[in-house]
């Protein structure tokens, strides 16, 4: 709960490298996620570059902390056409899901994230070389926060939960 709350939208990065090892428990993170029968289909490309940092910023609408952050994690899926009973993608709740761990242990080390939703994906793999039938979910920019956290607009928990049945 603790990581939960602390967690926010790093949209400013101080320029210091990633250590290492807490880069990897980020990564080890997204790992142990669960996933629809276990298909672990989530690939992860780890961009350190500044040119390819840069070049990504640009394929996320000109986004620039993007390539401010010393790495970028750009979460993928090699399997996006099982659907699940309930008619979903499973590809995309699966990654969905990793990322949401990584930018939660992230917190745990020190570090922020931001969840990056709008960008070009066919730019992203042009960039970084992935495969047409890899579908590029989204893109996390990894990296010590230069901000301090805002303070978290949420819904009150009685406005989005019910008990026992629907209530319009
Ligand atoms: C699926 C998804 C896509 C998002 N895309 C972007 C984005 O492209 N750029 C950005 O600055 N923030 C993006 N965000 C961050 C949200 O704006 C942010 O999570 C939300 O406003 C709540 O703020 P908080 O993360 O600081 O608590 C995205 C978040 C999610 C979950």
């Amino acid at each position: 709960m603790d990581a939960i709350r602390e967690r926010f939208s790093v949209r400013s990065y101080e320029s210091g490298d990633i250590e290492e090892e807490k880069l990897e428990r980020v990564l080890e993170a997204a790992r142990l996620a669960p996933s629809a029968r276990n298909l672990q289909e989530w690939r992860f490309v780890v961009v350190r570059d500044a040119s390819a940092r840069e070049a990504l910023a640009d394929a996320a609408k000109g986004q620039q902390f993007v390539s401010e952050a010393p790495a970028v994690i750009v979460a993928c899926s090699v399997q996006s056409d099982y659907v699940m009973t309930c008619g979903l993608h499973a590809f995309a709740v699966d990654v969905s899901i990793a990322m949401a761990y990584m930018t939660l242990q992230a917190v745990e080390e020190g570090l922020g994230t931001c969840w990056i939703g709008a960008f070009h994906a066919d730019r992203v793999k042009e960039v970084l070389g992935i495969p047409e039938e890899v579908t590029v979910v989204g893109m996390l920019p990894i990296g010590y926060p230069a901000t301090e956290p805002p303070a978290k607009k949420r819904l009150d928990l009685a406005e989005i939960v019910m008990h026992e049945r629907w209530r319009g």
